[in-house]
């Protein structure tokens, strides 16, 4: 067993109100959910409770609102392990908040009320850091912040040597000069279509985008193509890893999971194929789950599931 790493995350924190519904409604349309829960939640604060669970020195970098559902996500975050010293509590805008469908394919629908994720400023999130950055192993970063605080910490990362784990999500379109930085940049389909600015259709032209993604900059991309499996891209070549068969109660926070996941793998040293294969199994086993932030697997069942499963 390697000895604890250190891995910090800057990323949104958001309470989430998630249904599970036979479908997402049309416009206008009243229909029956099957059921309601609410818990804590955002990319970043989902992230960085995988990386605590999975068996690392978690911190957090983020904001939230002086309210319920700011200490309740703080809580739950402390509860796992996760260091929230350095989350800021803004006095202005409230706790970001989404609002989740999930169907009965396991698929989801989200709005996002951003509140006081939009609050960070560059400086914030830099300082915020000072005292970790020799000390960590890596840092992942996503973009449900300014993108002027992803651009400030992936550049920083690199003047202080730490590798840099981009989720690409949400899907919005993004400076080529931000995400190009990163060392590892991780974008679903939509995601991918963000970044290159223009829609994809067929298995080719996706691999065709993540290569022009790697032209751009970062020494590998890696794809998240859900049930599909994953597509690995660096200058060596393009390795496909599949996806583990699990049964799919909800998608939500996989990404994070797998995310989180992948950020161990690569502060543990462990070969890029190995950290895809560790960031599948902590994703398939987060879809097993409803809900997001308590979704996020243990290292002890990733552990237990890879054995369980055969090898690529
Ligand atoms: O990736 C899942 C997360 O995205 C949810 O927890 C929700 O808060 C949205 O930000």
């Amino acid at each position: 067993m390697k000895e604890k790493k250190t891995v910090a995350s800057v990323g949104s924190i958001i309470f989430d109100l998630a249904v599970s519904t036979p479908r997402v409604p049309n416009t206008g349309e009243n229909i029956l959910a099957r059921a309601f829960k609410m818990g804590p939640g955002g990319k970043g604060a989902n992230a960085s409770a995988a990386i605590a669970k999975l068996g690392a020195e978690s911190i957090l970098v983020g904001s939230v609102g002086d309210d319920n559902f700011g200490q309740t996500e703080l809580q739950a975050l402390k509860s796992v392990g996760v260091r929230v010293d350095s989350v800021k509590i803004d006095q202005d805008e409230p706790t970001g908040t989404a609002i989740i469908m999930v169907d009965d394919n396991g698929e989801n629908t989200i709005l996002v009320v951003i509140g006081a994720n939009a609050t960070l400023t560059p400086d914030e999130a830099k300082g915020a850091l000072d005292s970790w950055w020799e000390k960590l192993d890596a840092i992942q970063v996503n973009f449900e912040i300014p993108e002027s605080v992803v651009a400030a910490i992936i550049e920083e990362a690199k003047r202080n040597g730490v590798p840099v784990i981009l989720d690409a999500g949400p899907p919005r379109s993004y400076a080529k000069e931000t995400w190009s930085k990163a060392t590892i940049i991780s974008p679903n389909r939509l995601e991918t279509e963000s970044l290159v600015g223009r829609s994809i259709s067929t298995e080719d032209d996706l691999v065709r985008a993540a290569k022009e993604i790697l032209d751009s900059g970062p020494e590998a991309v890696v794809l998240k193509r859900g049930g599909e499996g994953s597509l690995i891209c660096t200058s060596q070549g393009t390795v496909s890893v599949p996806a583990f068969k699990v049964e799919t109660v909800d998608t939500t926070g996989a990404g994070d999971a797998f995310t989180g996941a992948l950020t161990v793998g690569t502060a543990e040293g462990m070969t890029l194929e190995e950290a895809v294969r560790f960031a599948s199994a902590a994703g398939a086993l987060a879809v097993t789950r409803f809900g997001t932030m308590p979704a996020m697997p243990t290292r002890a069942e990733v552990v237990r599931f890879l054995s369980s499963h055969s090898r690529i």
